[in-house]
C-alpha cells in the first residue's frame, strides 16, 4: 500500500528509485524474492532491468494467489455484452479453472516458454482466459485490435511469429456481424509465417465451418491456412489443468503493436516482474481501489488501456473487474455505460473523453444517466487524448465525482501523470490538467535544444531515466529502434513525442504529439503510414496526411493528394479509392474519409513538406507563413480547395487546438 503522502513517495521514488520500488515489490507474492538491486543496467544494452532474479508468474497472481487466499467465491470478472445480451459472471476459482485448463489444451498444441502467441477476438471472457493462459506458460501474447485490417494482422504476425494463433468466429459492431476467420485466412495470404494452428472461439451468432478448406478467390489465391490446423477453442478446455511456471522477472509477458512515426508498428514489450509490480501499485494509489472493488474500464483487450485495466491491474490487486463488449452509443443507447457501471456496482468507470463526448452527443441533458444508482462510483478516469475542458465539466456535473484524466502511452502501460486518489495530500484535479507525476516518472520539459524549460513554457515532453518498473524495458526483438526512438533525442531521457507545459504551481498539460502521429478517438495512427498506402496509388504523385480537429474524434485523418501529370480520374473517384485503399490496408478504424486534390503542397525550399502550417491553415488557426516556404501562394491555392470540400474550420469544435509551438 502507498504511504498517504503523495510528495514523501514522489520524492522516495525519485531519491532512491530502486529502493521505493522493492519496496512496492513486496506487496506481491513472489515464487523467489528479487535480490538487491532490483534494478539493474543489461549488459551490453545499458537498459534499465527491473527485479531480474526474482521469479514469479503473472497468471499465478492474478488467479491461484486469490484463490488461496480467500477470494475463490469473488467474482473476479463479468462480462457484460448488449450487442450480444449476454451477463456472465466468474469467480476467481472459475477463471483459474478455466485458464489452468486452457492452458493444458495450449501445452497440448506445442506452446512452451517464450512461444508467442497471437489474438485476434473482441473483449470476451474467452479472450481473457487466453491471456492468461498464455502467462501462465511463459508464452508471449499479442493481442491484436479487431478494428485492425488483415494487412494489420500479417505485419504483426510476421512480426510475432506466433506458435498458434487465437481468434473468434465473429465480433459484433453495434448490430452489425463481422466475420473474424475470412480476416484471419486473408492475412495468413498475405503473411510469410504460418502459425502451426490457429484455434477458433465459435460464437452462437456466427459459427464457422473448421472442417471445410477456405475457397480461394481473386483476393486470396492461395489457402495457407491450410497449413494450419483449425482447432475448436473449447475442444482445448478439455484439457487436463497445468500449474503456473515460476518465470524470471523479466521474462516477456506481451507485446502489443502500437504506430509509430514509420509504416512499421512497433512491437512494445512487456515484463511479468516490473509490469505486476507497477499495476498493483497503481490500482491503490492512482485508482484509490481496494481488493474486492470493481473497476469497469470501458476500452477493448486489444489497447493497452484494456490489458492493463480490463485484464491485469483489477486481477492482480483482487478486485471485480467488468469486461464490457459493446459501444458507448446505440448499444442500445447513450446510457449503457451508466447502465453497465450501475448494475456492477462499479467503482471506478475508465474511459477515453471520446466516448463521453459521444453520449454527451446524443444525450446533452445527462436524461439516461439519471435513471441509474451511480451510488457505488468514486471516481471517472479518462485518458488516451487530452480531456477537452468542456467535457470535462459536463462528466463532472452530471456524475457528481471527480473527474481524473490522466496521461499514458502503450509504451508506459500505465500512468505516468494523474491526480493519485490513493493518497491523501494530493492536490484536487484540474480542468485541462492531466495532473501531476506519479512516483517513478521524473518529467522534465526540455527544448529542441535539450535544455530544459520554465513553467509556464510548452515543449517535447520528456521522463528522466531510470523509467519505472512496467515501462517497456525494449521493442520486441528490436533494441537498436528502441535506443534511437525513445533515447537518442536526449541521452538519458525518454521522449514520449507529445508536447506539453508544466504551470508553477505543478500541474501538467499535455496538449498533443510533436510527431507523425494521430490520435483518432483515442486509437493512435501513424500519417506516415496513411501517406505510405496513398502514395502506393498509381495516380497520386505525392501526399501528406493530416489530422484534423473533430468534435467527436478529436482528430480525424484527411488527404491531400498531388496527382500525376495526365490522370483523368475524378476528384470524387479518387477519394473513394483512396478510402477503400485505407480501409483495406489498415481497416475501418482509422476514419479516413476524406481526400482532396491540390495542385501542389507547400514545401521548404529543401523539398520538405510543411505538414504543420497545412494543419493549422485546414484547422482554422492563425499561424505566421514559414520564412522557408518556397511559394507563399500555394497556402492560398489551398485553402481555396478545402473550402470547396468543406474540409477544416467549418467543424464547430470545443477541443482546444494542438501544441502550436
Ligand atoms: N472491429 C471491427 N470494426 C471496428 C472495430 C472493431 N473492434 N472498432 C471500430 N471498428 C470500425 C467501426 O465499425 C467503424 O466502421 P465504419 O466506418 O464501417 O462505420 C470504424 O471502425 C470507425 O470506428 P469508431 O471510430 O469506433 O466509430 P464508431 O462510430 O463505431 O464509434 C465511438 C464512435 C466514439 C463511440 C467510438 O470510437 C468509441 O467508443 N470511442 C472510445 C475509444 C476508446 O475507448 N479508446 C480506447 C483508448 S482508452
Ligand atoms: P496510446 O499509446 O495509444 O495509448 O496513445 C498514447 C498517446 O495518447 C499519448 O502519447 C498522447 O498523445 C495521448 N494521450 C493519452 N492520454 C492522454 C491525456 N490524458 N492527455 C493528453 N494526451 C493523452
Amino acid at each position: 500500500m502507498p504511504t498517504p503522502s503523495y510528495t514523501a513517495d514522489y520524492a522516495a521514488s525519485r531519491h532512491d528509485p530502486a529502493e521505493f520500488w522493492a519496496g512496492q515489490a513486496r506487496q506481491l507474492a513472489w515464487h523467489r524474492e528479487p535480490p538487491r538491486p532490483v534494478l539493474r543496467q543489461e549488459p551490453g544494452t545499458g537498459f534499465d532491468r527491473w527485479f531480474g532474479g526474482g521469479q514469479l508468474n503473472t497468471s499465478w497472481l492474478c488467479l491461484d494467489y486469490h484463490v488461496q487466499n480467500g477470494r475463490a467465491d469473488q467474482v473476479a470478472l463479468i462480462y457484460d455484452s448488449p450487442v450480444t445480451q449476454t451477463v456472465r459472471r466468474y469467480t476467481y476459482r472459475e477463471l483459474l479453472n478455466l485458464t489452468s485448463r486452457f492452458a493444458g489444451g495450449l501445452r497440448q498444441l506445442g506452446v512452451a516458454e517464450g512461444d508467442r502467441v497471437l489474438l485476434y477476438m473482441p473483449n470476451m471472457p474467452e479472450a481473457v482466459v487466453a491471456m492468461l493462459a498464455c502467462a501462465r506458460l511463459g508464452a508471449v501474447h499479442s493481442v491484436v485490435f479487431g478494428g485492425f485490417a488483415p494487412a494489420e494482422l500479417a505485419v504483426r504476425i510476421d512480426d510475432a511469429r506466433p506458435r498458434v494463433l487465437i481468434c473468434a468466429s465473429a465480433g459484433m459492431e453495434f448490430d452489425r456481424v463481422i466475420p473474424y476467420l475470412p480476416l484471419v485466412t486473408d492475412a495468413l495470404a498475405r503473411a510469410t509465417h504460418q502459425p502451426d494452428y490457429v484455434v477458433v472461439n465459435q460464437r452462437d451468432f456466427c459459427v464457422a465451418a473448421l472442417d471445410a478448406e477456405p475457397s480461394p478467390t481473386a483476393e486470396q489465391p492461395a489457402g495457407p491456412i491450410k497449413l494450419a490446423r483449425l482447432v475448436d477453442y473449447h475442444e482445448l478446455l478439455a484439457a487436463e489443468p497445468v500449474e503456473a511456471v515460476a518465470l524470471d522477472a523479466a521474462a516477456p509477458l506481451y507485446i502489443l503493436y502500437t504506430s509509430g512515426t514509420t509504416g512499421r508498428p512497433k512491437g512494445v514489450l512487456r515484463d511479468h516482474g516490473g509490469h505486476a509490480v507497477a499495476l498493483k501499485y497503481s490500482m491503490s494509489a492512482v485508482y484509490g481501489l481496494n481488493p474486492g472493488d470493481t473497476m469497469f474500464t470501458g476500452s477493448d483487450i486489444g489497447w493497452a488501456v484494456g490489458h492493463s485495466y480490463i485484464v491485469y491491474g483489477p486481477l492482480l490487486h483482487g478486485c471485480t473487474t467488468v469486461l464490457f463488449e459493446g459501444k458507448p452509443v446505440r448499444t442500445p443507447d447513450a446510457g449503457t455505460f451508466w447502465r453497465v457501471a450501475a448494475d456492477h456496482g462499479a467503482n471506478v468507470l475508465f474511459t477515453a473523453p471520446t466516448a463521453i463526448r459521444a453520449i454527451r452527443k446524443e444525450d446533452p441533458e445527462g436524461h439516461l444517466a439519471r435513471r441509474y444508482d451511480l451510488s457505488q462510483l468514486r471516481h471517472l478516469f479518462l485518458a488516451g487524448e487530452r480531456c477537452d475542458p468542456a467535457t470535462y465539466a459536463w462528466a463532472g456535473e452530471l456524475l457528481g465525482v471527480p473527474v481524473i484524466d490522466h496521461w499514458w502511452q502503450t509504451e508506459s502501460g500505465w500512468p505516468m501523470l494523474a491526480t493519485l486518489v490513493g493518497y491523501l495530500d494530493m492536490p484536487p484535479p484540474r480542468a485541462g490538467s492531466a495532473g501531476h507525476p506519479v512516483p517513478g516518472y521524473d518529467l522534465q520539459v526540455l527544448n529542441e535544444a535539450g535544455q530544459p524549460l520554465p513553467a509556464g513554457t510548452t515543449g517535447l515532453v520528456t521522463v528522466r531515466r531510470p523509467l519505472p518498473p512496467g515501462c517497456l524495458p525494449t521493442l520486441w526483438h528490436d533494441d537498436a529502434r528502441f535506443q534511437e526512438s525513445y533515447f537518442d533525442a536526449f541521452p538519458g531521457y525518454y521522449l514520449s513525442g507529445d508536447g506539453g507545459y508544466r504551470d508553477a504551481e505543478g500541474y501538467c498539460y499535455i496538449m498533443g504529439r510533436v510527431d507523425d502521429v494521430i490520435n483518432v478517438a483515442g486509437h493512435r495512427l501513424s500519417t506516415g503510414e496513411l501517406e505510405e498506402i496513398l502514395a502506393a496509388h498509381p495516380a497520386v504523385a505525392e501526399c501528406a496526411v493530416l489530422g484534423l480537429l473533430d468534435e467527436l474524434r478529436g482528430q480525424v485523418p484527411v488527404g491531400l493528394v498531388v496527382l500525376k501529370d495526365g490522370q483523368e480520374l475524378s476528384e470524387n473517384d479518387l477519394e473513394q479509392a483512396l478510402v477503400q485503399l485505407i480501409r483495406q490496408r489498415i481497416g475501418a478504424v482509422a476514419c479516413f474519409r476524406q481526400a482532396a486534390v491540390v495542385a501542389r503542397l507547400p514545401k521548404t525550399r529543401s523539398g520538405k513538406i510543411l505538414r504543420k502550417t497545412l494543419r493549422q491553415l485546414a484547422d482554422g488557426e492563425k499561424f505566421p507563413v514559414p520564412s522557408t516556404i518556397d511559394d507563399p501562394a500555394i497556402l492560398d491555392e489551398i485553402r481555396q480547395v478545402l473550402a470547396r470540400r468543406g474540409i477544416g474550420p467549418g467543424a464547430e469544435t470545443n477541443l482546444p487546438p494542438p501544441l502550436s509551438s
